[in-house]
């Protein structure tokens, strides 16, 4: 159905809605509830909790003697593997990435979950935990990947994970120009601004959970299987989140063990763990060792590609970051090795983080066709339109939409790298060494089933509810304006909520897939509930509009008129005044032709970089973004995520890097003083272009979606930027001036 009417929001910069509630502090974070006189349904006496994690990286726990612990003021509870309760739901499967539930002595990583306090304050419980004593039998662990390579195997126990097409071998046999380079990305974590959080508390055998989380429904499904309770007994809420980037996607042990807590001391209990406690047992980017092998005829026209990417992972759990996934589509090439491996170690679990898979991948990837570049003295850009793939080879299927190549034409002239010269060392800036790099990105279109709820009141004023989430994405935002523009209304009378499992299902909030999946569901309730309006007032013999065709009615300003009379009609009020309010629920699905296209995202990224050459500090001095992700919603907060995820990948280029001691298996830098994240004085101005797309396939909206496209391809740029700066080669990242020098 065509809806017109006087102003469209959808696509336009509108500020976040929910902005006033931030700055002012009244948003609500999962640790900030029960709130002070709000009516939330939780008594007051909220009890405290704090984590005991492991100081050995393998063994057994010999003894925990908490004792003294016991004894300290306002301690309620102290629970390890010695007291804790058997978790009704074998912790197998889908449990054993969240492990560590206290129920044995074994020690599989450092920083493992080993036990909990409850105490009535913060202070008493994280001081109580600091005095119960732990002996150890520590076994040694291994957590060196490097020494583990020659091990690596095959992930999910398989005989070979290789997709394959061509035969790559004669390729390599037949190349003129051969790039063969090992590239490394080190374990980076998540470091979202709040650390995990959850206040639980058990009433009736019912379980009501405020947690910050990137999936309430997740959450929910997990609790009510670790608890033995059916999923209507348990309510998970998460109204605001400080970030997550993917390891909020998952309810790990802190969240399985706050319930616990709150069930043993009959109490309801707030557990917000720690900086620190982040690095044990709630996931990070694994590390990653892929060798990229590339094969061309001397115009630069690949004829083969081989990327392995090798990740680590935990031995107790396995987890799979396919970087070569995206080597098997992005170009076009007839013979083509995708494969993976991984080396279990001594190590936590391995997580989803910002864009798993492609994210690394692409960054080997982009780096060897850089080298790709300078072997066949072609410009960059110019080796990716040789290559430029017209369809998916990998599955052999068109794409739904692709605007790559004006992504490329418009961030170069953004960026103004026509004025590029090749030679690496050649540009210069005073004393400073100057560096031009690019990359490619591309990221796959998700979409899930959602639902969504509509009242229309007599008032005028409509209410939508959908169980997403927002993780800082401006999903309150976006969703108003989605419905705001189908029903004609004014933002402000429309409401948005969400965040709440009582509300319809909507998916996870990863993947990029929010914009797409909740707010495909938007759009639909909103359809159907203008359908269902145009039936009364055509049936409604009080209406201006009786007995007219559906077909020649419009929304129009808050109402419905003749399109080719607009004096002719009523406005939602006169409606819902005769008929009482309106409730409508649509649950959408991806579209069954959907499955006849590949579907990605893709974008350019230009880097510039200044390089000290006698320090070796590198300055990231300009970037650029050409994007083209489908309809852009709100060029504001998708601007914003295209700057968060180019800063993220900034970090990923030049500083961050979890470091294991490869004697005692423990991780010596688990706090933000040493892992480094960019902060805004290494960060200049970010440029981003949104390239006009439409997409007819994807969605009624053709949204595709921008959290995780932003970070894809940002570290490449910048390794590329550095080379063509220093002329020297930067494969293992971070990029430190040791590297430089
Ligand atoms: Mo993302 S890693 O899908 O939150």
């Amino acid at each position: 159905m065509k809806t017109e009417k006087k102003e469209s929001f959808i696509g336009k910069p509108i500020d976040r809605v929910d902005g006033r509630l931030k700055v002012t502090g009244q948003a609500k974070y999962a640790a900030d509830y029960p709130a002070v006189d709000s009516g939330d349904p939780a008594p007051a006496d909220v009890a405290f909790a704090a984590l005991i994690q492991s100081t050995v990286s393998r063994g057994k726990i010999k003894n925990i003697d908490s004792s003294e612990a016991e004894k300290m003021p306002g301690v309620i509870k102290i629970i390890s593997y010695k007291n804790a309760p058997k978790i009704p739901a074998k912790p197998v499967e889908d449990f054993d990435d969240s492990l560590h539930l206290l129920q044995d002595n074994t020690i599989h990583h450092d920083r493992q979950n080993i036990g909990i306090v409850v105490a009535d304050t913060f202070e008493q419980a994280v001081l109580a935990a600091s005095r119960v004593k732990v002996d150890y039998e520590y076994a040694g662990a291994a957590v060196d990947m490097d020494a583990g390579l020659s091990k690596a195997k095959y992930p999910g126990g398989k005989k070979n994970a290789i997709r394959s097409r061509g035969d790559f071998q004669s390729a390599l046999n037949s190349a003129s120009l051969k790039v063969d380079q090992t590239y490394i990305t080190p374990a980076e974590i998540h470091s979202m601004m709040e650390p995990h959080a959850t206040t639980a508390f058990w009433k009736n055998g019912s379980l009501h959970v405020w947690e910050s989380t990137q999936a309430i429904f997740n959450t929910r499904n997990k609790l009510a299987k670790a608890f033995g309770l059916s999923n209507d007994k348990v309510t998970v809420v998460t109204k605001f989140i400080g970030g997550g980037f993917g390891t909020k996607l998952n309810a790990w042990s802190n969240t399985l063990l706050a319930v616990l807590a709150a069930k043993e001391s009959g109490r309801p209990v707030k557990l917000a763990i720690s900086r620190a406690n982040t690095f044990g047992n709630t996931g990070n980017r694994p590390r990653t060792v892929q060798r990229v092998i590339l094969a061309a005829d001397k115009n630069g026209k690949l004829t083969g590609i081989n990327h392995e990417c090798v990740s680590e992972t935990s031995r107790f759990a396995e987890f799979t970051e396919d970087g070569s996934d995206i080597s098997a589509r992005l170009y076009s090439c007839p013979n083509v090795i995708a494969s993976l491996k991984v080396v279990p170690l001594d190590i936590g679990k391995p997580t989803w983080m910002r864009a798993p898979g492609e994210c690394p991948g692409i960054y080997a990837l982009e780096c060897a066709m850089d080298e790709l570049a300078y072997a066949a003295k072609i410009d960059p850009i110019k080796l990716r339109m040789i290559n430029y793939a017209e369809k998916d080879e990998h599955q052999n299927l068109p794409w739904s939409s692709k605007s790559l190549k004006e992504c490329y034409e418009q961030g170069a002239l953004k960026f103004g790298w026509q004025k590029r010269s090749p030679q690496p060392g050649s540009m210069k800036r005073g004393d400073r060494l100057v560096g031009w790099g690019m990359s490619t990105a591309s990221h796959p279109f998700y979409r899930m089933k959602s639902a969504a709820k509509l009242n229309l009141s007599p008032n005028g004023t409509a209410t939508i509810v959908c169980g997403t989430q927002d993780i800082g994405t401006g999903t309150y935002t976006i969703m108003t304006q989605i419905a705001a523009d189908l029903l004609a209304l004014p933002l402000s009378k429309v409401s948005f909520d969400l965040g709440d499992t009582s509300m319809p299902e909507a998916p996870l909030s990863g993947g990029s897939m929010t914009a797409a999946s909740a707010g495909s569901a938007v759009h639909d309730v909103c359809v159907s509930a203008i359908e269902k309006l145009i039936a009364l007032a055509i049936a409604d013999k009080q209406s201006p509009l009786f007995g007219l065709k559906a077909g020649d009615i419009q929304v129009l300003d808050g109402g419905l008129y003749l399109k080719a009379k607009p004096g002719t009609g009523e406005s939602y009020e006169s409606i819902l005044k005769r008929s009482g309010p309106l409730h409508v629920t649509a649950s959408s699905s991806p579209a069954e032709k959907s499955d006849k296209y590949s579907k990605h995202s893709f974008g350019a990224h230009f880097a510039e970089v200044e390089v000290d050459s006698d320090l070796g500090t590198i300055r990231i001095t300009r970037f650029v973004s050409a994007i083209g992700a489908g309809k852009i919603l709100n060029p504001k907060t998708a601007a914003n995520q295209i700057k968060g995820g180019v800063i993220f990948g900034i970090g990923m280029a030049l500083t961050e890097e979890l470091v294991r001691d490869h004697r005692s298996g423990r991780i010596i830098n688990a706090d933000l003083a040493e892992y480094h994240i960019p902060v805004h004085a290494d960060i200049p101005e970010l440029d981003v272009i949104f390239v006009e797309e439409r997409d007819s396939i994807i969605n009624p909206m053709g949204v595709k979606g921008v959290g995780e496209i932003a970070v894809i391809g940002v570290a490449a740029a910048v390794a590329n930027a550095v080379f063509h700066a220093t002329g020297k080669r930067v494969r293992d990242l971070p990029i430190t001036l040791d590297k430089i020098l």
